[in-house]
């Protein structure tokens, strides 16, 4: 692997324990401006402290984002269809002279197994991977299963390997209760979990728990986040648990102290160093 690759994987994955924490923030892509995200910058701006790595697109980069940040830019390059649309009409829309021009420390694209556009989705994703390893740019492969198919392992695991195997570097799935770690098993690359629709805090907390102990190397999360009645005490507790080993219930109980402490410098300091 070259250095500038492993440069980049090393700014996504913290290196003591391997484990990233992404917020995802790109829903607007298709869906435009959705709850939470009517005004990305009032959103992104608290939490960008505490994410490993923000996922966004680059007209919300460029407009939103303040270029002085520190926080790595995890960019996503594919699109087209909206929210009204046959939402796997996707293809690449953002090339990779941009994503280097923004500094991206990679790109992700969603493919669509089980849906009508499954094989160019996956094609669009080899053709991402043959471009960005010349460049040493990793590629996250976010995978959408068809709407008729179940979010189980059995086809959770064919979407990842699927992933895997045409070269994606890194895999955003979704959690499923039961053999999540086949999932993992399967798939040779790293995954991180998306967190899908709002649930209450607690259970996208034990979300998160399980997934890390079943093998997930992070999260690639917004709603559970943006969408919380606290989302920079939540991102907190999703930290707490990714990258300090907290149970569910101990990151529940952070997340309310941090909910009601009015200055919760102090607390924010011990969790983030
Ligand atoms: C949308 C995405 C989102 O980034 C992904 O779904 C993560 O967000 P959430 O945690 O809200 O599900 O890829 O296609």
């Amino acid at each position: 692997m070259d250095w500038g690759m492993k440069n980049r994987l090393s700014r996504i994955f913290n290196q003591s324990n391997g484990k990233a924490v992404m917020l995802a923030i790109d829903h607007g892509y298709f869906q435009g401006p959705t709850t939470g995200l009517r005004n990305p910058r009032e959103t992104i701006s608290p939490l960008l402290h505490y994410c490993d790595s923000l996922f966004v697109t680059r007209g919300i980069l460029r407009n939103c984002i303040n270029p002085n940040t520190n926080t790595p830019i995890f960019l996503r390059v594919s699109g087209g269809p909206s929210v009204l649309g046959e939402l796997s009409n996707e293809d690449i829309t953002t090339s990779m002279k941009e994503a280097l021009r923004l500094n991206a420390v990679g790109v992700g694209i969603s493919i669509f197994v089980g849906e009508k556009n499954e094989d160019r989705t996956i094609s669009n994703l080899g053709r991402l991977v043959n471009e960005a390893e010349d460049f040493g740019m990793p590629v996250l492969a976010i995978t959408a299963v068809g709407k008729e198919m179940e979010r189980d392992a059995r086809y959770l695991g064919l979407a990842c390997r699927i992933a895997a195997e045409i070269g994606a570097h890194i895999v955003k799935t979704y959690y499923c209760a039961e053999d999540f770690e086949k999932v993992v098993e399967g798939c040779p690359v790293p995954i991180v979990i998306a967190g899908g629709k709002k649930i209450p805090e607690l259970d996208a907390l034990h979300m998160s728990y399980n997934a890390i102990s079943k093998g997930a190397a992070g999260v690639d999360m917004g709603r559970n986040i943006f969408q919380s009645e606290n989302p920079v005490a939540m991102i907190q507790a999703i930290r707490a648990v990714v990258h300090e080993n907290y149970t569910a219930n101990e990151a529940f109980e952070l997340f309310n102290r941090l909910k009601n402490m009015k200055d919760d410098t102090h607390a924010i300091e011990k969790i983030t160093h």
